[in-house]
């Protein structure tokens, strides 16, 4: 296991190097990333390496038994590149070419930046294949830049789509291109849309797909070099958690793991379950393991910053992704630096060099992930509730949201934050995933629904599984048209179901029919699915007079398993905590402990072992029962009956 901090050596004069070293070792870390942003330093002109200052920087480090991941480094091009080649630089829908400076402005069809990022990947790998401390690479840096609009990339599309549908009339036929006249008769006619809520939305959708085919060639061009010249390192990529503009789990397949940023916005209520649900996320990419490859270690911001992490909470941030599988922890960065549009984003150093309270918190960290480290060998967490996420339907729903603020991922949140108030663990994987291992699925807004997927959901309910599968679901087919079916289509028999009517409803309206559990009443807003149930037992329904025929939650015994379905958004997290009770109960899903509110639990388990990771997310101390007589691992004591958690405390306990 590996914990360290983004390490920017080229940022300080080589005297500091040693003693960089020398803290980083005494506050127990094994690991840094570096170089993802050097390129100028290792080629500063075409075809002329230089690596002299890195193995220097990485001599240094090694002597205090500190490993490093390198970057390959373009995400930033060197001035040269840009002069040298000007079809390197991204051009905007308006035909105007990116402005050299800032990152993260390449053309990633452009064969010349193509050609560049080969070489410098092969130079790098060469070199260091042998450095005995370069344990790994990260390719490029954030993959997801905004797209290219240049007639490179125009042209790369319509191969693309050539490839993907064969002949125009298929293409025309996908894209419903008798709508306003659109149907082309050439490939070459066809543009990459400049606006989404405008557009034809099955091109839209074909857009967001061939930017990551072209994201994924640009980093397998790289993984393949690395591959081939150092086989004994791993490969992996810094992803952004939820940030949805390409199809991560087709980024990830290239890699041996995934990493992730990891940057919580301090003070902001929700913050900690976006963090885990974007683990939960990462670790379902692969479905393994996973490194926080930034973190952040100070008030951020490029210009403002936010708020300073208070004590504990560094601690907190980081074990909590340990409790969701990461086994690699780097804090970004070392030094607070003192140059660049970055001078605010702080890291454990402050601008005066010195080991500030972070850096502590950090130290403390280390220690507390070695007396984890054993313990952790081997575990992950294993769960019985899947949640499906679908870039199509998340792209499909940002291009058409059908109604008012609809968005994928804050309908996913719902059910992921009540999972997690319930003390249940949750996996998120893609539609394509083996549901077999799970007594429940959530299928939030499965808005694109291809026949295959319906067909395998309904199978999986037939066997005995539990699905929860809510609004706008089945509404559109793999290429964005609309499904010529009676709502939910192929799943009507799964869920029971039929909707012949929706809308979206701008106040709210009373939910009627289920015991709030606060007493308190419930409100469905936005938006209303007239179901009718057919098999299907109604659980809720509304009580304005026009809605009241129609049912807000219905649950369907199909084959063996149940079906649920939920027609609305409720205002109310109360909704959500009585629905998840319901539906867990049915699927026989026993969280391991239910927290009080403001505690995180999660379970890593594997080898035999069986570990409960217990994080106070609040200010105040808390109290809660826990299973006595066993060893809570930071503190080295046996549980009694009852733990307290200072306010952002956390506990591992060895429940087995
Ligand atoms: C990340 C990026 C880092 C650093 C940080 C702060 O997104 O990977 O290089 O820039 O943000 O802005
Ligand atoms: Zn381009």
């Amino acid at each position: 296991m590996y914990v360290g901090a983004d390490y920017y050596p080229e940022h300080w004069p080589r005297e500091r190097w040693s003693v960089y070293a020398k803290w980083m070792k005494k506050a127990g870390f094994n690991a840094v990333r570096m170089a993802e942003f050097a390129w100028v330093f290792m080629e500063p002109e075409e075809g002329r390496f230089d690596f002299s200052w890195l193995d220097e920087a990485l001599a240094t480090l090694r002597k205090r038994g500190i490993s490093a991941v390198l970057g390959t480094p373009t995400a930033v091009m060197p001035a040269w590149v840009a002069e040298k080649y000007p079809e390197t630089l991204a051009m905007e829908a308006g035909g105007r070419r990116a402005v050299w400076g800032v990152r993260k402005n390449n053309c990633f069809s452009s064969g010349a930046y193509r050609l560049l990022s080969e070489r410098i990947t092969r130079a790098m790998a060469l070199h260091f294949r042998s450095v005995p401390n370069v344990i790994g690479w990260q390719t490029d840096n954030e993959f997801g830049a905004p797209p290219c609009f240049c007639p490179t990339c125009r042209a790369d599309f319509q191969d693309w789509l050539r490839r993907r549908y064969g002949g125009l009339d298929e293409l025309n036929r996908a894209w419903g291109a008798h709508f306003w006249g659109h149907r082309v008769r050439a490939w070459s006619e066809i543009r990459i849309p400049p606006d989404q809520s405008t557009f034809n939305p099955g091109q839209c959708l074909d857009f967001q797909r061939f930017f990551t085919f072209q994201n994924v060639r640009f980093q397998r061009d790289q993984v393949r070099i690395l591959r081939e010249v150092c086989p004994k390192h791993f490969v992996t990529h810094n992803f952004m958690g939820f940030v949805p503009d390409l199809n991560y789990f087709d980024l990830a397949e290239d890699l041996d793991f995934v990493s992730w940023d990891n940057y919580p916005i301090h003070g902001e209520p929700g913050m900690l379950y976006d963090a885990a649900g974007a683990g939960d996320l990462m670790r379902g990419l692969k479905r393994r393991n996973y490194w926080v490859m930034e973190m952040s270690a100070g008030p951020a911001g490029w210009g403002a910053f936010g708020r300073n992490p208070r004590p504990g909470e560094m601690r907190l941030v980081a074990l909590q992704q340990v409790a969701h599988g990461a086994d690699g922890l780097i804090w970004f960065r070392w030094r607070t630096c003192t140059a660049g549009r970055e001078q605010y984003w702080h890291g454990l150093l402050g601008h005066d060099g010195r080991p500030l309270r972070r850096y502590r918190e950090a130290a403390r960290t280390a220690r507390d992930f070695k007396k984890l480290e054993k313990l952790l060998a081997g575990t992950t967490v294993k769960a019985d509730v899947a949640i499906l996420y679908d870039y199509d339907s998340l792209w499909a729903t940002r291009i058409q949201p059908s109604f008012q603020g609809n968005d994928y991922q804050a309908g996913l949140r719902r059910y992921q934050q009540a999972l997690m108030r319930a003390g249940v663990n949750v996996d998120l994987v893609s539609t394509a995933a083996g549901l077999g291992g799970y007594r429940l699925v959530i299928a939030p807004q499965l808005y694109v629904l291809p026949d295959a997927i319906a067909l395998k959901l309904d199978a999986y309910v037939r066997t005995g599984g539990v699905l929860l599968a809510d609004l706008r679901t089945g509404v559109k087919d793999e290429s964005g048209l609309c499904h010529e079916r009676t709502l939910p289509g192929l799943l009507s028999k799964c869920l029971g179901i039929e909707i012949r009517e929706y809308e979206a409803i701008p106040e709210s309206t009373p939910i009627a029919g289920w015991l709030p559990a606060a007493g308190r009443a419930l409100h469905a807003i936005q938006y209303a699915d007239w179901v009718i149930p057919k098999t299907a037992e109604k659980l809720a329904g509304y009580s304005g007079w026009h809605l009241a025929p129609y049912a807000a939650v219905t649950r369907n015994a199909h084959g063996r398993g149940v079906g649920y379905y939920v027609g609305t958004v409720a205002r109310e997290s109360q909704f959500y905590d009585e629905l998840i009770a319901n539906v867990i109960k049915t699927a026989r899903v026993r969280p391991a402990l239910k927290p009080p509110p403001g505690v995180e639990v999660s379970v890593r388990s594997g080898r035999g072992r069986k570990l409960l990771f217990l994080m106070n997310e609040s200010e105040q101390a808390k109290t809660l029962p826990v299973p006595a007589g066993k060893l809570e691992v930071l503190s080295g004591r046996k549980t009694l009956a009852k733990l307290t958690l200072p306010r952002f405390g956390v506990a591992v306990i060895q429940i087995r």
